[in-house]
């Protein structure tokens, strides 16, 4: 790839509004305007007031992005945008404000699919060869992805109902912690038992490496009630204990999936074997240490790119775009927004939609 190339990426897919600079492997700015304040009263992200934050935010994004950058428009090769999948008045924010951006300044345009620029991530931050696995594991995602090419990933199982970080995220409102549910659910598990409660391990039994989540939340919503029915409330012990049962569970099925997608990927006999792990999910300490240990014993190369790269941000768009537009890709007006855009179309959907909208 061009190392020179100057990418300017905005991302407006969910609930954070991003711009970024990207040069070559070098984030020359990054800038995340997170939303979760604005959605915090109502328990998930609510479409309609996203999509107005986006568009209020997206240009400011912008030009801090090419301010803390040093750089004006003329200095960019390309102006990379998410085009999908994702929440629709969002992605269309973004989508609009890049073609307003390429119109006025006659910069080639080019739409990303938001989940290649989470698998092209390892790439921007380790430079990782093709192909490697990697496991996307966040609030709205959670897939294997074969990545091959910059336009070539097949999708090896993903969760059929819940994503990781949603399944965190219910747990902590089940059990009146803040949220996101992830960290305090993970800083409760460290004082708990993760055996007093039998949690299940669901799709464990059956072939392949597609997840469920949804039931391990429904078990411990019945464990929780029958608690307080017994004593009349829960005690900051029982809740610790649930969070460590839950969050055991959790990293057991994706540890065990990913021992399977391991096998798949390696019956392929890549020269310099490596896997990534990219979204919120990926910051928990339990889950993250299952899965190194996992890479160690099949000698694969284990990869976590900084929790900023991995979370969503514009400057893995802007390197996908970098990527994309290096094999020619250029789009134009007609660019459109895509809610549903899965990364390998031969695979059959996934069933369910997340709290951020469809799951692709
Ligand atoms: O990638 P991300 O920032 O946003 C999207 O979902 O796109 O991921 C956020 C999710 C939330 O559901 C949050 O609870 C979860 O990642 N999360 C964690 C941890 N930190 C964040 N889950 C488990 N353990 C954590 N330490
Ligand atoms: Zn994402």
């Amino acid at each position: 790839m061009n190392a020179e190339l100057t990418i300017l990426g905005l991302e407006s897919s969910c609930d954070d509004t991003a711009a970024a600079v990207v040069r070559g492997r070098d984030v020359l700015s990054s800038v995340v305007w997170g939303q979760t304040e604005l959605h915090s009263a109502f328990g998930g992200v609510v479409p309609e007031l996203a999509a107005r934050a986006h568009a209020e935010k997206i240009d400011l994004c912008v030009a801090e992005a090419l301010d803390r950058a040093e750089l004006t428009l003329r200095d960019v090769d390309a102006i990379a945008v998410t085009a999908g999948p994702g929440l629709i008045g969002g992605v269309l924010s973004g989508v609009m404000c890049a073609k307003g951006l390429s119109a006025g300044s006659g910069k080639p345009l080019v739409g990303v699919n938001h989940l290649a620029g989470h698998a092209l991530t390892p790439r921007l931050t380790d430079s990782l060869p093709f192909p490697y696995l990697m496991l996307l594991v966040s609030g709205g995602h959670c897939q294997f992805l074969l990545v091959r090419g910059p336009q070539a990933f097949e999708r090896l199982g993903g969760t059929i109902d819940d994503a990781p970080g949603e399944a965190f995220d219910k747990t902590a409102r089940l059990l009146g912690l803040p949220q996101p549910g992830g960290p305090s659910v993970e800083a409760e598990a460290r004082t708990g038992d993760p055996k007093r409660f039998a949690f299940p391990r669901p799709l464990l039994d059956r072939p392949g490496c597609d997840m469920s989540f949804s039931g391990l939340k429904t078990a411990l919503l019945r464990q929780r009630d029958s608690l307080i029915a017994d004593q009349g409330g829960l005690t900051r012990q029982d809740r610790a204990d649930m969070c460590a049962g839950f969050q055991a569970a959790v990293s057991d099925v994706l540890q065990e999936k990913t021992r399977r997608a391991l096998d798949i990927y390696l019956s392929h006999d890549p020269v310099c074997p490596g896997f990534a792990i990219a979204g919120g999910v990926a910051a928990n300490q339990g889950i993250r240490a299952a899965l190194t240990g996992l890479c160690a014993q099949h000698g694969v190369n284990f990869v976590a790119p900084p929790l900023a790269l991995c979370t969503d941000n514009a400057a893995m768009i802007a390197y996908a775009g970098a990527e994309l537009f290096a094999l020619g890709q250029r789009d134009d007006m007609t660019l459109q927004a895509h809610p549903r855009w899965p990364l390998d179309k031969s695979a059959a959907p996934l069933l369910g939609s997340g709290k951020k909208g469809a799951k692709a």
